[in-house]
């Protein structure tokens, strides 16, 4: 059995200490843009997708270095994550104060200047991948992580999704379409953090169709919980505004299902997570409980 809190606390030590090797340091004439990278970035978060990246990694190779391998592609994945929270609290997206406990990026910094702190961050997670001197795996590979990246992160995954978002406000929409904002602006990246790991540490096919189903479930998991959140936790638990999704007429599960069949929703994508690892081992374990962290997260 995993111990789900050391083993985060443990992973988030690795993740921190990635992010603070190859984050961009604040110096020059540019310093003051790069505070304001530096500070969404620093400020704290969960880093469930570097966390997943590297465990997927980790299910499939048993090389003592594919932690330090894999490294950069998990600090990618936290500076695209990072960057879509910025854009995502910008007044004229979800218009949010606080953020990760701290007021968010533009409310410090002003808004052209968290406008540019996303656009940093975007740009820094392919320099990342893309960077020969950086430790990763052989470049063909290292260009399956950047086309991957790439699509979960832009019109058809992320940003698509942030698109969807905010054009269903206060709208009646179908069931089809909640879903499928939830898989491209969270499900995506989420799904990208799992292929990433697998790609890099050599998965064959079987394998990386396992892990992409896993990453599939988690990532809608993921943001059903999110929605749930929002309605049954406080402020102070969660580091950003409880409540908004409603007050901003938000298409989320809670609004379409009420908070009981959320949460059985939630439990059952968890489930078919779990289920997608059926062909591993016990160096899946840390990927099992991940799965069922994410649907007991409190914040
Ligand atoms: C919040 O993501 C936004 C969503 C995609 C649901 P997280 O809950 O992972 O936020 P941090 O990184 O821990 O702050
Ligand atoms: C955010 O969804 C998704 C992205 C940032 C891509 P939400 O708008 O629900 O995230 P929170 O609740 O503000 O963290
Ligand atoms: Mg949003
Ligand atoms: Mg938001
Ligand atoms: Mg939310």
């Amino acid at each position: 059995m995993v111990d789900i809190q050391h083993y985060l606390k443990q992973q988030r030590h690795i993740v921190e200490k990635g992010l603070q090797r190859y984050m961009i340091q604040e110096q020059g004439s540019f310093s003051a843009h790069i505070e304001s990278m530096r500070y969404s970035l620093f400020v704290g978060g969960k880093r469930i997708r570097p966390i997943l990246c590297l465990a997927a990694g980790r299910a499939v190779c048993t090389s003592s270095d594919i932690e330090e391998q894999l490294l950069p592609a998990a600090c990618a994945l936290e500076c695209i994550h990072t960057y879509s929270l910025i854009h995502d609290d910008l007044p004229a997206m979800d218009n949010d104060d606080l953020r990760r406990g701290q007021p968010t990026c533009h409310k410090k910094f002003g808004e052209a200047e968290a406008i540019l702190a996303g656009d940093g961050l975007l740009t820094h997670a392919f320099s990342l991948l893309s960077n020969p001197d950086l430790p990763g795996p052989p470049p063909a590979t290292r260009l399956q992580l950047i086309a991957t990246l790439a699509h979960a992160a832009g019109s058809h995954g992320m940003v698509g999704g942030q698109h969807l978002d905010i054009t269903s406000e206060e709208q009646n929409i179908p069931f089809e379409q909640l879903k499928t904002i939830h898989r491209s602006k969270t499900g995506a990246l989420i799904t990208a953090a799992v292929r990433m790991g697998a790609l890099a540490a050599q998965a064959d096919p079987i394998q990386l169709d396992a892990l992409t189903r896993y990453g599939d479930a988690v990532g809608l998991a993921f943001q059903i919980v999110d929605d749930l959140l929002d309605v049954t936790a406080s402020t102070e638990q969660l580091g950003k505004t409880a409540g908004t999704d409603a007050e901003q007429g938000k298409a989320t599960y809670p609004a379409f299902f009420g908070t009981k069949q959320t949460q059985a929703l939630a439990k059952e994508a968890v489930h078919t997570a779990k289920e997608a690892l059926s062909s591993f081992d016990e160096r899946a374990e840390p990927l099992r409980a991940l799965a069922q962290y994410i649907f007991d997260r409190t914040c």
